[in-house]
């Protein structure tokens, strides 16, 4: 633990109890109707605004400054949250595998060689989120991995899709089913036997996350390895559009379905022999499934058969458990993150969230690694998501009990960093319904004020932001920041995070009188927040850190 001591702050004392709160999905913008932060009383974050301009300000939490291929590429949790935690910029998955797909380095590496093993006799399997939305996955991507395949002598294969309209809108499953059907047709003409075999909507087929519901895993696992679901199609166009015509139905939450053929037999199950990449380059949605398809021991579910395969990552979802053992492309290695800083520096450490974003505190936060770096210094708390209904329905989510979590533990002095993820304005904001995300802004602001109350009882210090934009605008709009509008003049909703900028907003009782945000990092991102909370704890940051967006002027 001396590689990691940090030397004592010139001006800033030790010590201090800090709450670290990260909304998630709460960017700034104009304010109008579809701006739902706005439009909900959220009297907390408003004052930081009002209050004190030099300790309020705004910081970019999309495309590159966290990592991302290109400045058009949203913020998202994955990355936000790495930026927050490691202090630094690294290229992220979807970076990495543009990279190793341009370069062809992803077919010469030791996880593609291996999958290899299984072309000759047997059938290859991609498991994924069909989408451009470039947060877990981008059907570019897999259509580049697909020809690569066929070229190095793929046969036969098997795409199982998970159809998006979260980070992309909903309706799109269909143009982006009938491209990949015409790349897949273009492989039969060059006699490859290559076919979609399954699908289903990411939040109720196989994308689950933080061990929330297994049920969501199994029904994929049903539908993908034994061949088996409710809905039976000759084709993925014809399946997503005859599901989405259901009343209230959605590309989120479509039934899972298995392609049969003139039999009626399931086209893709997987078998022993056959070789499967979950082509998801983001960890969080696809660590669930690796397990399921990697792992002897498993009691998550009866998988009924579980096929000896060659399975690979399109990343290393989980360095920490290593898992999967073989991927296609090397993760970003993120390291030396502030939360191991600070607990080799004496800054005892707790971490809270409920369960739908509780790994984005931990697992994020921490570089991509589950578990403690010291488990006498750290505390992680986990408050049970509610399960089984959709969010709009109680938007409220478990923010007033995350609040009076942190409140609790604040008072208790036994923590000098208190840090806290609310999820209310991504996941309310994620279902589309304008009404029901207005009311959990609301609830996300009533969680905020009382961590504050707290802080100010025990003499010490906020530091609020968050991790993307979402909340803040719930609309599709074009260039010129107008709401589309169809042939019937309706708007469309966007469910999807945003390119905004998000608020950082430091204070309370034991923040030094001279601490204020510097006027020369205008360009300023999550990854500058490590730093400036190391200083707050009363310590200079390592040098290869994004410098701290704080200064301390003596008065
Ligand atoms: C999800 O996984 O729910 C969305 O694709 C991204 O949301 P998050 O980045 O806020 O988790
Ligand atoms: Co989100």
């Amino acid at each position: 633990s001396e590689a990691f001591k940090l030397k004592d702050h010139p001006k800033l004392p030790k010590d201090k109890i800090i709450a670290l709160v990260v909304l998630d999905g709460w960017g700034e913008a104009n304010p109008d109707q579809y701006n739902c932060i706005h439009v909900a009383e959220t009297p907390t974050m408003d004052s930081l605004k009002k209050g004190a301009p030099d300790r309020w300000r705004l910081v970019k939490a999309h495309g590159k400054a966290v990592g991302l291929p290109t400045d058009d590429d949203m913020g998202n949790s994955e990355v936000g949250h790495n930026a927050l935690g490691a202090g630094r910029i690294y290229a992220q998955g979807a970076q990495l595998v543009d990279l190793a797909l341009e370069s062809g380095k992803i077919f010469d590496d030791e996880g593609f060689n291996y999958i290899k093993q299984s072309f000759a006799s047997n059938t290859l399997h991609l498991i994924g989120l069909m989408s451009d939305g470039g947060v877990h996955s981008r059907l570019d991507q897999l259509q580049l991995l697909l020809k690569g395949a066929a070229e190095r002598g793929a046969k036969k294969i098997r795409v199982h899709v998970l159809t998006d309209g979260r980070d992309v809108l909903d309706g799109s499953s269909v143009g982006f089913a009938e491209t990949l059907e015409n790349d897949l047709a273009k492989l039969r003409d060059k006699g490859v036997d290559a076919q979609v075999a399954s699908g289903g909507g990411r939040m109720y087929v196989t994308m689950d996350r933080y061990d929330n519901d297994w049920n969501v895993v199994k029904r994929g696992w049903d539908a993908q390895v034994l061949g088996e679901a409710p809905h039976k199609f000759k084709s993925v166009v014809e399946a997503i559009k005859t599901l989405r015509a259901e009343p209230k139905a959605n590309d989120q939450f479509l039934p899972p379905f298995v392609i049969v053929d003139d039999q009626g037999k399931a086209v893709g199950p997987i078998v022993d022999g056959d070789a499967v990449v979950t082509f998801n380059f983001r960890a969080d949605r696809m660590v669930m499934l690796a397990k399921a398809l990697e792992y002897e021991d498993f009691d998550k579910f009866d998988r009924v058969r579980f096929p000896k395969i060659r399975y690979a990552g399109m990343l290393q979802y989980d360095g920490e458990l290593k898992l999967p053992s073989h991927y296609l492309v090397s993760p970003p290695e993120i390291e030396r993150t502030s939360g191991e800083f600070l607990v080799h520096n004496g800054v005892r450490t707790f971490a809270c969230s409920e369960t739908v974003k509780f790994g984005h505190v931990t697992f994020f936060w921490n570089g991509n690694r589950s578990g403690y770096f010291r488990a006498d210094m750290e505390e992680y708390v986990e408050i049970p998501s509610d399960s089984g209904i959709p969010f709009n329905v109680k938007p409220k989510m478990k923010a007033l009990e995350i609040g009076e979590k942190a409140r609790d533990v604040i008072l208790s002095r036994k923590f000098h960093q208190v840090r806290v993820n609310i999820p209310n304005g991504d996941m309310v904001g994620h279902t589309g319904d304008i009404e029901a995300t207005i009311v959990s802004c609301k609830a996300a602001d009533e969680a905020v004020k009382m961590i504050f109350d707290a802080i100010e009882q025990v003499g010490g210090i906020y530091v609020v932001t968050a991790d993307h934009g979402n909340a803040e605008d719930m609309v599709k709009r074009d260039k010129k920041g107008e709401p589309i509008l169809d042939k019937s003049g309706n708007i469309q909703i966007l469910t999807s995070h945003t390119l905004q900028l998000v608020p950082i907003a430091i204070g309370g009782p034991g923040l030094a009188p001279g601490v204020r945000f510097r006027k020369d990092l205008p360009e300023g991102g999550l990854a500058n927040v490590a730093a400036t909370v190391i200083n707050l704890h009363g310590l200079e940051a390592p040098s290869d850190y994004e410098p701290s967006l704080i200064e301390v002027v003596d008065n």
